[in-house]
């Protein structure tokens, strides 16, 4: 799948965000290196903190499928003009699994920019410090 693919899926699935105290949908799509694809999207909730990101509904569902390793890019789409960041929780989590990720954040016209997650997280904490 291309980047370009990848963001369109990202922005597919803001179809399904619930998102009745933002009304800011955004979308995510997981690419590991066999090919499979998570997607996600945000899920929120009347107790505000409880708000899942679309990154992580993503993330959440490759670990919980057996898919911990080989993680190559994330792509986020949210629906404002500007590009769609992931928040410091997910730069976290998403740390924990893949420091060397590909970051592909989109505007709600497909087009997108590239980052690493090390770029977006530099000095991450991860596993490696506990060691
Ligand atoms: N949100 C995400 O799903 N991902 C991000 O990267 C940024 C924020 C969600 C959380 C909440 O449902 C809404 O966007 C507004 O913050």
């Amino acid at each position: 799948m291309t980047d370009q693919e990848l963001v369109q899926k990202a922005i597919e699935m803001q179809k399904f965000s619930y998102v009745p105290y933002s009304q800011f949908p955004v979308g995510a799509a997981l690419m590991c290196e066999d090919g499979r694809v998570f997607t996600g999207c945000n899920v929120e909730n009347a107790a505000y903190g409880s708000t899942i990101c679309a990154e992580r509904t993503a993330l959440l569902k490759a670990v919980s499928e057996g898919c911990q390793e080989g993680w190559t890019a994330i792509a986020i789409a949210g629906t404002g003009t500007d590009y769609c960041w992931p928040c410091g929780a997910c730069r976290q989590m998403l740390y924990e699994f893949a420091p060397n990720l590909r970051v592909l954040a989109a505007r709600a016209d497909g087009s997108f920019v590239e980052r690493k997650l090390s770029q977006l997280l530099p000095n991450g904490f991860g596993p490696q410090a506990l060691k």
